[in-house]
C-alpha cells in the first residue's frame, strides 16, 4: 500500500527536525549534490520543500519543486508565500511529469523508493532523464536496499525501519516517533541496487555511484561520536548520483 502524505504532511515536516535528518541526511545529500550556485534545479518528490528551499538558498538560479501530494505542496507554497524565494511548485506524479523546461540538476530525496517494480522505476528514470540537459546530474537519497538491521535498531534516533522481505516490491516500513510515543508510518518498497542501476542505465545515465551517509562536524560536536555509532554502522538510507550521457 502506498503512503498517503496528505494525512500527515505536517507530522512528516516535523520529522525533518530530528538530529539525524539535519546532521546526516541533509549534510550528506548536499555534499553529494555538490555546488548548486547558478544551476537550474528540479526537486522531485519535494514534499513541503525542505530541500527545494535549500537549493535556492545555496544559490540555484531556478528551482522547481514537484510532489504528488497536494497537502505537501500546500505546505511548500505557504512557506514560499511567507518567505519568497522564487520557487515554483507543481502537484504532479514524477513518473508522468512533462515540464517544458530543461535542468542542470535533478535532486530527489526519497522518490525512487516508491517504485514497486521495474516498470514503475523505469517511468521515473525516464522522466528524470527527459528533464536533464546532456551532462546534467541526478542525485538522490533513497532507502538503502542492503539495510537489514532489526526494526528497533534506530529507535534511539527517533525512527525505526523494517524491511518486510528481500523480494522486489516488498514493503519497507518507516515509523517516525513523536515525543508522546505516537508515530507516523511511511511505506517504501524494496528494489535491488542492480535494479536501480539497470533503470538508470537504460535511460542513458552513466557514472552511477552509491554514497554512504556521513555526519557533519557540527553533529559530532553537539552529540559526540558515540551517539552516531549505530546509524553510521547500519546506514538505513543511501545516496546515488549519476550523469546523463
Ligand atoms: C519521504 S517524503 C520526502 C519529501 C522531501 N523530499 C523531503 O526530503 O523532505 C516523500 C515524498 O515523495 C512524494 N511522492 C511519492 N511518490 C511520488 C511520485 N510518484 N511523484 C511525486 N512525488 C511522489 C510524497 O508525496 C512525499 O512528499
Amino acid at each position: 500500500m502506498s503512503t498517503d502524505y496528505n494525512t500527515m504532511a505536517k507530522e512528516y515536516q516535523a520529522s525533518k527536525l530530528l538530529p539525524w535528518r539535519i546532521y546526516m541526511e541533509s549534510y550528506s545529500f548536499l555534499r553529494w549534490l555538490g555546488p548548486i550556485k547558478s544551476l537550474k534545479v528540479l526537486d522531485l518528490a519535494c514534499g513541503e520543500g525542505y530541500y527545494t528551499r535549500k537549493f535556492r538558498r545555496e544559490g540555484a538560479q531556478t528551482v522547481v519543486g514537484v510532489d504528488v501530494s497536494p497537502s505537501m505542496i500546500d505546505l511548500a507554497r505557504a512557506q514560499e508565500q511567507n518567505d519568497q524565494l522564487g520557487i515554483t511548485y507543481h502537484v504532479a506524479d514524477a513518473s508522468k511529469l512533462a515540464l517544458v523546461q530543461e535542468f542542470d540538476l535533478v535532486g530527489a530525496a526519497y522518490l525512487l523508493n516508491y517504485a514497486q517494480n521495474k516498470e514503475q522505476l523505469l517511468s521515473m528514470c525516464q522522466v528524470i532523464a527527459d528533464h536533464l540537459r546532456l551532462g546534467g546530474r541526478f542525485v538522490t537519497i533513497n532507502s538503502n536496499p542492503t539495510y537489514h538491521a532489526p526494526a528497533s535498531a534506530l529507535y534511539h534516533y527517533g525512527f525505526t525501519s523494517e524491511n518486510k522481505g528481500t523480494h522486489e516490491g516488498d514493503p519497507v516500513i518507516y515509523k517516525f516517533y513523536k515525543e508522546d510515543g505516537s508515530y507516523i508510518s511511511v511505506t517504501n518498497f524494496h528494489l535491488k541496487k542492480e535494479t536501480y542501476e539497470w533503470g538508470l542505465r537504460k535511460v542513458g545515465f552513466k557514472d552511477i555511484t552509491w554514497h554512504h551517509l556521513e555526519i557533519s562536524p557540527e553533529g559530532i560536536d553537539m552529540f559526540g561520536k558515540a551517539y552516531w555509532e549505530i546509524i553510521m554502522h547500519e546506514q538505513p538510507v543511501i545516496g546515488l548520483s549519476c550523469r546523463k550521457a
